[in-house]
């Protein structure tokens, strides 16, 4: 039997958040390779005979490199399996995802792709933040704020402080130095902004500030959790806490 891939979307957290098509091929996969920020309850989705391999990783802190996760897919699909490569949120959002694509492509296995909901938009939605909004915000901008040194990777700050919408993924460490960028290019410091950890986990806690104080009241915070940041003026329209929320909040 010729094995194949599915590079497929977990969403963020929330098992409600998966996709239809995403629950169809966990349960038909042969092989599920997991990263950690994939919920149990999505896991528990396989059929009792999948092999699960947690491939782990958290930013920073990889525990499978990504060559070997990309030759245990290879691995597997030429064994005539079908792999599911379980990523939190998109593949293709800071997922990796177009690694493995190159890769799979490269052997002529076939692969499919399937989107999950990235953070951003998940957070956007918990916090009833309209990531664009006629008059107030024309764009959004998806970017990292962590490189391969552990440091601040290199952006167009001018650009980025020009307005629109910023998701800063992976900010954990790099968000002081984030916020000293964007104000030395003259955003202005009220800019309105939320740190998310956890989000749409039962665990999920939100901090709001502005982008002069959200570093230092993330660092007061502490937690380990995986954090997005949302910065613009369109977080001024969050509502904080809602009916019904088992989160824990701390507004600034
Ligand atoms: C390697 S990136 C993966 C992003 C993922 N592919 C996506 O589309 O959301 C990991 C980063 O995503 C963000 N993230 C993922 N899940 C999250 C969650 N439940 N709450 C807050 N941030 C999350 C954090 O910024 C974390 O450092």
């Amino acid at each position: 039997m010729k094995g194949r891939a599915s590079l497929v979307g977990a969403g963020p957290g929330d098992p409600e958040l998966l996709t239809l098509k995403a629950a169809r091929l966990i349960g038909e996969a042969d092989v599920l390779l997991v990263d950690k920020l994939v919920s149990p309850e999505i896991i528990a989705m396989a059929k009792p005979e999948c092999r699960i391999v947690d491939v782990g990783k958290r930013c920073g802190r990889h525990s499978m490199q990504q060559a070997a996760i990309n030759r245990l897919i290879l691995q597997h699909a030429r064994a005539g399996r079908h792999v599911v490569r379980l990523k939190g949120g998109d593949p293709f959002v800071f997922g990796r995802g177009g690694e493995e694509l190159e890769t799979l492509r490269e052997a002529g296995v076939p692969v499919e792709v399937v989107p999950g909901i990235t953070t951003a938009l998940a957070v956007g939605a918990r916090l009833q933040v309209p990531l664009t909004h006629r008059g107030v915000s024309r764009s959004l901008h998806l970017l990292t704020a962590h490189n391969h040194a552990d440091a601040l990777p290199e952006h167009d700050w001018a650009a980025l402080a020009r307005g629109g919408t910023l998701a800063v993924y992976m900010g954990v460490r790099t968000l002081p130095l984030l916020a000293e960028r964007l104000l030395g290019v003259g955003m202005a410091a009220t800019t309105p902004a939320v740190a998310v950890q956890n989000a749409t986990l039962p665990n999920e806690q939100r901090l709001f500030g502005t982008l002069a104080t959200i570093a230092g009241l993330v660092q007061a915070q502490g937690g380990d959790g995986p954090m997005m940041v949302l910065i613009g003026e369109v977080v001024a329209m969050a509502q904080p806490l809602m009916l019904g929320d088992t989160a824990a909040h701390a507004a600034a």
